[in-house]
């Protein structure tokens, strides 16, 4: 039980990794607070733990929103007294080349994508330094490192979620605030599903997009909630700033 009476916040928990990092947490003994915008799945992920024997609650929230992510902070204080781990997971896709996007839909990305990061983590570290601490952690991307021709909005909103842990990590790494960020190649997810789904043959697409990897597959959502453990557990206990790669080499690789 690696997060025995902890309490963890999991944005974007209603479905793909939130919901795996969610199931995870709460099989390792934290009280998660579930939330997302979506209420439907949201309350189903929830109710899913609970049904399993585990601590969960919803609660709804745009992370886009301050005064919503405000209030989900105050939710998971209210329910368990403290605040020990947020994951700041939820995002959205917009597959758009540069030229093509329309202000709108940059606005409305970096909105969620990053502002949404951004309040997580104002709302969230004033409680976790009332606590005596706390673990965040970011869900970037490989696309905050290098860059893909189709998702300009995306790749700019990553690369700044990775920066901003950085920053966050100096300020409040004195008061016991540990901030992480976890770099993901693709995984099995409704959103990574609905990319591919988009392609004139999806099935041949994925089977390319599997042999850029040294393990030859994209990667299940489990496989990153266990990164996300790792770096929400005192098992990382020396590790803030960092911007964990969990890519089945993806990367390793130049030509
Ligand atoms: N799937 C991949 O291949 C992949 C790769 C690298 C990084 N990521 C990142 O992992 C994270 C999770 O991705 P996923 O593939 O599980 O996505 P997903 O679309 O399958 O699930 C995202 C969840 O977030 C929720 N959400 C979206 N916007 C929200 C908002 N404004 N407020 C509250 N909830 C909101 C959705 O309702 C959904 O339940 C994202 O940060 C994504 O960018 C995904």
């Amino acid at each position: 039980m690696r997060l025995n009476g902890r309490v963890a916040i999991v944005t974007g928990a209603g479905r793909g990794i939130g919901q795996a990092i969610a199931t995870l947490f709460a099989e390792e003994g934290a009280k998660v607070l579930v939330v997302d915008w979506n209420r439907e799945s949201g309350a189903a992920t929830a109710a899913a733990i609970q049904a399993a024997g585990y601590e969960a609650r919803f609660c709804y929230a745009d992370v886009s929103r301050a005064m919503e992510v405000e209030a989900m902070a105050g939710a998971a204080v209210g329910a368990w007294g403290r605040l020990d781990i947020l994951v700041n997971n939820a995002a959205i896709q917009v597959v758009r080349k540069l030229v093509e996007t329309t202000e709108e839909e940059w606005d409305r990305l970096q909105s969620v994508n990053l502002k949404g990061v951004f309040l997580g983590c104002k709302y969230a570290i004033p409680e976790m330094i009332r606590g005596g601490g706390g673990a965040i952690v970011n869900i970037a991307s490989v696309l905050g490192l290098v860059g893909d021709p189709e998702l300009a909005a995306y790749c700019a909103a990553k690369g700044g979620v990775i920066t901003l842990t950085k920053a966050a990590a100096l300020t409040y790494g004195p008061q016991g605030v540990r901030v992480n960020a976890i770099c993901p190649g693709d995984v099995d997810t409704p959103m990574a599903q609905e990319y591919f789904d988009a392609a004139p043959d999806p099935a041949a697409l994925l089977q390319e997009v599997a042999s850029k990897y040294a393990l030859r597959r994209i990667s299940s959502p489990r496989e990153v909630a266990e990164a996300a453990l790792f770096l929400a557990s005192d098992a990382s206990s020396f590790m803030t700033g960092a911007a964990l790669v969990v890519d089945g080499g993806l990367l390793s690789k130049c030509y």
